[in-house]
This record gives C-alpha cells, sequence and structure tokens, in this order.
C-alpha cells in the first residue's frame, strides 16, 4: 500500500549569507540549539513521516552524511534528537527547487510526498497539516501564511475561496499571502516537472509546478497558524534564531 513520505531539500548556493558560508553550508548553520536542517527533518518526523529523502549540493554532502548518519541522529546528552530514516541525493548544480525534487521520483515511487525545504522553519508541528493531505486523494497542498514582505516569496492570490495565481517574487505583489517552503504533492508531481522549462535564471520553478496544479484545479490549501521563516538571509536567519531560542520548547527536540 501506497502511503507519505518525506523530502528535505539542502541543496543550491546560498549566496546572501556571506561569511557564514565560506567554510560550510547554510544549512548545517545554528537555529536555535541545533543546526538548520533538523528544524525540518523534525517536522517530517512529527507528522508521522519515516521514510525521507535530503537532496544536498555535492560540496559538504560528506557533511550531511557525518551530522545526520542513516537518520537516527542521538544529542551529546544521549536523547534521540531525531529519529528517520534518511536516503540521499546530490544534486550537482543549483537547477531549482523543482529540478531538486525530480531527483527523488525514484525514492518517492508510488507514494504522496511532503516537501521541505531545508531553510524554512516552522514554529511547531505541521501533522494536522499532513493529515488534511492524507485525507486528500490527488493533487496538490500548500501552506500559506500572511507576511510583511510577500516580494521575497511566491505570491499567491485567492478568488472564491481557491488559489487563483502565485507569482513568484513580484515587485509589485497583488497580496500578502505567501507559499511556505512545505510543498504536498500526488506522484503526478514528476510528470509535471519534467515537462517543465528553465526561468529566466535558469532553474526549474516550484511555481510553476504549483501553477500547473492551480490550472488543473487540484490544489488545497491552508493558512499555516504557527510562526514562520526562511533563514537564507542574514536578517532572516537573525529573526528564526530569536523566535527558535524565545518557542524553543515547541520546536521539538
Ligand atoms: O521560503 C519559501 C520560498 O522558497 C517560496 O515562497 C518561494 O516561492 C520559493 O521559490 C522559495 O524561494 P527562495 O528564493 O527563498 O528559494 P531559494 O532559492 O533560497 O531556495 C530555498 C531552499 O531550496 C534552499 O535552502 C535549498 C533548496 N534548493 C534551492 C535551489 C535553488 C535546492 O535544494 N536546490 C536548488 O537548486
Amino acid at each position: 500500500m501506497s502511503g507519505v513520505v518525506g523530502v528535505v531539500l539542502a541543496g543550491g548556493e546560498a549566496s546572501r549569507l556571506g561569511e557564514l558560508t565560506r567554510i560550510t553550508n547554510k544549512h548545517l548553520l545554528p537555529v536555535g540549539k541545533v543546526p538548520m536542517i533538523y528544524h525540518s527533518l523534525k517536522r517530517l518526523e512529527e507528522a508521522g513521516i519515516g521514510e525521507v529523502c535530503l537532496v544536498t549540493g555535492q560540496n559538504h554532502a560528506g557533511d550531511f552524511i557525518d551530522i545526520l548518519g542513516d537518520g537516527r541522529v542521538v544529542g551529546r546528552e544521549g536523547r534521540v534528537l531525531i529519529d528517520l530514516n534518511l536516503t540521499y541525493k546530490v544534486q550537482k548544480r543549483a537547477g531549482g527547487i523543482a529540478e531538486a525534487l525530480s531527483l527523488t521520483k525514484h525514492f518517492v515511487g508510488d507514494n504522496k510526498v511532503v516537501v521541505i525545504l531545508g531553510d524554512n522553519i516552522i514554529g511547531g508541528s505541521i501533522d494536522a497539516y499532513v493529515d488534511a493531505f492524507r485525507k486528500q486523494k490527488s493533487g496538490a497542498r500548500l501552506l500559506l501564511k500572511k507576511v510583511k514582505d510577500p516580494w521575497r516569496f511566491g505570491v499567491v492570490e485567492i478568488e472564491k475561496g481557491s488559489i487563483s495565481q502565485i507569482v513568484e517574487k513580484p515587485k509589485k505583489p497583488k497580496s500578502n499571502l505567501v507559499q511556505i517552503g512545505v510543498y504536498m504533492y500526488d506522484n503526478g508531481v514528476f510528470g509535471i516537472i519534467s515537462k517543465l522549462k528553465p526561468s529566466k535564471r535558469r532553474e526549474l520553478e516550484i511555481t510553476d509546478v504549483n501553477m500547473h496544479y492551480v490550472k488543473e484545479g487540484t490544489i488545497e490549501f491552508d493558512i499555516l497558524t504557527h510562526w514562520w521563516t526562511d533563514a537564507g538571509t542574514l536578517d532572516s536567519l537573525g529573526e528564526a534564531n530569536r523566535l527558535a531560542f524565545r518557542d524553543w520548547k515547541l520546536l521539538g527536540f
């Protein structure tokens, strides 16, 4: 019987973190008391997803294996911090989020997939949203959040209770609602990615994947109730740390 598996994307090139990523990978920098990547893995574990594929760039792939091993991570005090079955894939060049996801086609097989970007930090469990997706027959499901700086993200427009448009980093956003980096798909997603054309920045865009489901009328969404931030810029990494230390007990470690 097919179920739901997880994918965490930690490829790409962090170009916005200056000196911090000179010697290590963005996703291994600290957020609260743990490396950034632990947060996405924890969200999947809490949602009852035990099989996860981690996509990394080639440069620091060995560091991810050193720190995460087979997916059961025991902290220095002997407590189990993460308990998953991890599989790894290497993305050779930063060809976009959708390209990174395409590498997991065989891992996902007949299952549905919950994808989390490795630089997204969420202030609590996503299990209720994953449960809703488990009940959804087919299509995709997004998590949305209102933000003050929508132009940095994929901006979502809603009409009559449904998503009508998603625009990647618009100069003049039509709403302040954005798609966070949690995407849930049926396994038709790999057929959709295989037909995508690279964008102007030479990437296969996840927004194009999501727009395919919008046009098909098979996309659902939830508004995330927890706080959320990315951690890919100096400002947002600072904010992620402030929130993570403030609410450490809610983060499951
Ligand atoms: O954080 C949410 C936003 O993430 C969404 O609102 C946007 O629609 C979506 O495009 C994305 O925007 P970013 O510009 O923030 O994505 P970025 O290129 O920074 O990549 C985010 C993560 O995705 C990164 O931490 C690792 C992974 N990634 C990215 C690229 C480009 C890969 O694994 N491979 C890649 O080639």
